[in-house]
């Protein structure tokens, strides 16, 4: 006897929805904070969880079924083992090494390295028609890494990018403007790190551009203080390493979007480290870094044709120019 009387179908059962999985690997600070978004968010039906430490892994995994009377229903499984990962739509990897106060995250490029060429084959081999998302730094060293170790097309690897470095420097024009954060449209691209770059031409603030937005308001436009800005945006996650250790809410809530993005086919624009080789001139090699790009259940659909001042266009290539010198030392 079931627990539940079954009622008198009259017609075949609906089509089950599509089962949608996700994978994270690396259950530590940033890799729980895009789990826990993704719980919240109901944005997955399975979520398989791997990490090198076995307990730490249960216990994550344990504490989050315990939530489930607050969640929306997903399941959630665990191992240090990678069968745990089969047939994911998305995986994401946040395994590896972070920054001490200080270290830039370019630093951190052989000991994740090391970690890639052992995960990345195991993530491909049980899913592969899964999207990779990067989250690991250098991201878009170890985005490029994961693309060629995958084989995949670079349409389904992804680095989280300055998708996060975006939405620190919209929080940082809205508290300026005093306006929400959600009206303003700003990007910055290139490297996620210290040659990121700010689109100050394209910034627009309730769809006005920013510099007539200015100029409406009578807000005095310094042209230091759009730099200070931008400035505050490339040592943000310095800041926060030497106060709190680590960065990872705001990057749980940035790859979560992502994820929406993607799994849910919203076909929405995101600042996202991508295959760049081109792009705005970007020439000297395989490169991946940040780009307005659209996202839907493909992955990367297409490349949005932003326009570039010279100087931003410049300073674009300049951050192409950082990953690849760094990149020219993998010899692959
Ligand atoms: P963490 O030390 O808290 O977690 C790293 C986890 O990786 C640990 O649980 C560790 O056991 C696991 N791990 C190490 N080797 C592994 C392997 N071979 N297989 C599976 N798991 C393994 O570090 P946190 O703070 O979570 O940062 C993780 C990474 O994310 C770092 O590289 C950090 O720089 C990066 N990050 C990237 C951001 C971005 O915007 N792209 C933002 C914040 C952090
Ligand atoms: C960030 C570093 C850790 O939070 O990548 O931006």
């Amino acid at each position: 006897q079931s627990f539940f009387k079954p009622i008198q179908r009259t017609e075949p059962p609906s089509p089950t929805k599509r089962h949608t999985k996700i994978s994270v690997v690396g259950t530590g600070n940033v890799g729980m904070a895009i789990a826990q978004t993704i719980l919240t968010q109901g944005l997955a039906d399975e979520l398989a969880l791997v990490d090198a430490k076995a307990d730490k892994l249960q216990g994550e995994m344990l504490d989050l079924q315990h939530a489930a009377a607050f969640l929306p229903r997903t399941k959630i499984i665990a191992s240090v083992e990678y069968d745990v990962t089969a047939r994911s739509d998305l995986c994401i990897v946040t395994a590896g090494a972070r920054q001490i106060p200080g270290e830039s995250r370019l630093n951190l490029l052989q000991r994740n390295l090391a970690l890639f060429s052992h995960i990345i084959p195991q993530l491909v081999h049980y899913s592969p028609h899964s999207i990779l998302m990067i989250v690991s730094n250098p991201v878009d060293v170890l985005t490029y890494v994961a693309w060629k170790l995958s084989g995949f097309p670079s349409n389904r690897v992804i680095g989280s990018g300055t998708n996060l470095d975006s939405s620190r420097f919209r929080f940082l024009i809205a508290d300026h403007l005093d306006v929400n954060a959600q009206d303003v449209q700003a990007y910055i691209v290139g490297e996620h790190g210290d040659s990121s770059v700010a689109l100050w031409s394209s910034i627009s603030v309730g769809g006005v551009p920013i510099l007539s937005f200015l100029q409406m308001q009578q807000i005095a436009y310094e042209k230091e203080t759009l730099e200070k800005i931008h400035r505050a945006v490339t040592e943000s996650a310095y800041e926060v390493i030497r106060l709190k250790g680590y960065t990872s809410w705001a990057i749980g809530y940035s790859v979560a979007s992502l994820a929406r993005a993607l799994l849910r086919d919203q076909r929405s624009i995101h600042p996202v480290s991508v295959l760049a080789k081109g792009f705005h001139g970007i020439e000297g090699g395989e490169v991946f870094l940040s780009l307005p790009a659209q996202l839907g259940r493909g992955g990367v659909l297409g490349v949005a044709n932003v326009h570039l001042t010279d100087e931003e266009a410049q300073r674009l290539r300049h951050s192409a120019k950082t990953i690849l010198e760094v990149q020219s030392q993998l010899g692959i």
